[in-house]
């Protein structure tokens, strides 16, 4: 892919007007660099809790704590999800999984685009390995879930990862990939400063607390829960839970409808 935005770079540099289709492929290049950076980076990076936590592993035990409470009082809603199947998002080796989800649910299937930490979680996730369901080794931005399918699809420290437009199609098709009661769960650090922060090292951004908000909305969810973890150090970001789930009645969600929409079917 690199090579064919080197070549596209060359095009844009001997065209002096350029036309619309040039830009878009230089965006389309930008977008893949954006994500490129991102493997190279987290391939560098060891299959451990310390890995995955970028160092602060120590606050692994408090996360869990508060998602639990957090997954706890979802199933106390009205019409709260099912205990049959998540899926974990940016799965890394599986923290979330083997601590919080497996416990809870029949099944806990991942996805996460690095293959050497999905290799590492069988290990890893050990007693509850007989849970585990199915392991995708994709990026968010180009998996689409299955139709009806999940209770809770539980996304943490990894949208960040995702430009704005691929976490507005990424949390689109994960409504249909939800059950009737199902719930999308995303747990992400939020800036304090009302703006979008960028990190080159591992390519990814952190969102103001408004723009999710504004995203979630534009992809048509309402929030059920926004609550934020209490314990953490000073001096992290501030770390939110939001409880989603789809604006539509679950009949009128069709899968094949919104890819037709999104223009991901060819
Ligand atoms: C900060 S770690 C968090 C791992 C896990 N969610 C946890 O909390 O323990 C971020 C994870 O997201 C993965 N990741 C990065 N970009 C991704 C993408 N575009 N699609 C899917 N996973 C991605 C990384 O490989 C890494 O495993």
């Amino acid at each position: 892919m690199s090579e064919n935005c080197d070549k596209n770079l060359e095009t844009i540099q001997n065209q002096e007007n350029n036309d619309e289709k040039i830009n878009d492929n230089d965006q389309e290049c930008k977008s893949d660099e954006f994500y490129e950076h991102a493997k190279k980076y987290w391939a560098k990076i060891p299959a451990t809790v310390d890995g995955m936590l970028g160092g602060f592993g120590f606050i692994s035990d408090t996360d869990i704590k508060g998602s639990r409470l957090f997954l706890k009082s979802l199933f106390n809603l009205n019409n709260g999800p099912d205990r049959d199947r998540a899926l974990d998002c940016g799965a890394g080796i599986g923290r979330i999984t083997k601590h919080l989800l497996a416990p809870i649910f029949k099944k806990v299937d991942m996805v996460e685009q690095n293959p050497n930490f999905i290799k590492n979680s069988l290990n890893y996730i050990g007693k509850y390995e007989h849970k585990i369901g199915e392991k995708f080794v994709a990026g968010l931005q180009e998996f689409v879930p299955k139709d009806q399918y999940y209770d809770v699809i539980w996304c943490q420290w990894v949208l960040g990862h995702l430009k704005d437009e691929h976490l507005h199609q990424f949390l689109t098709l994960c409504q249909s990939g939800l059950k009737k009661n199902g719930v999308i769960v995303i747990k992400e650090n939020v800036t304090s400063s009302d703006q979008v922060e960028m990190d080159t090292e591992d390519s990814s951004v952190t969102r103001p607390h408004s723009l999710l908000v504004k995203i979630f909305e534009e992809s048509n969810l309402q929030i059920l829960k926004d609550v934020k973890q209490t314990n953490f150090p000073k001096g992290l970001y501030g770390v939110h839970m939001f409880a989603l789930k789809s604006k539509t009645v679950k009949s009128e969600v069709n899968l094949h409808e919104k890819l037709n929409q999104l223009n991901v079917n060819d």
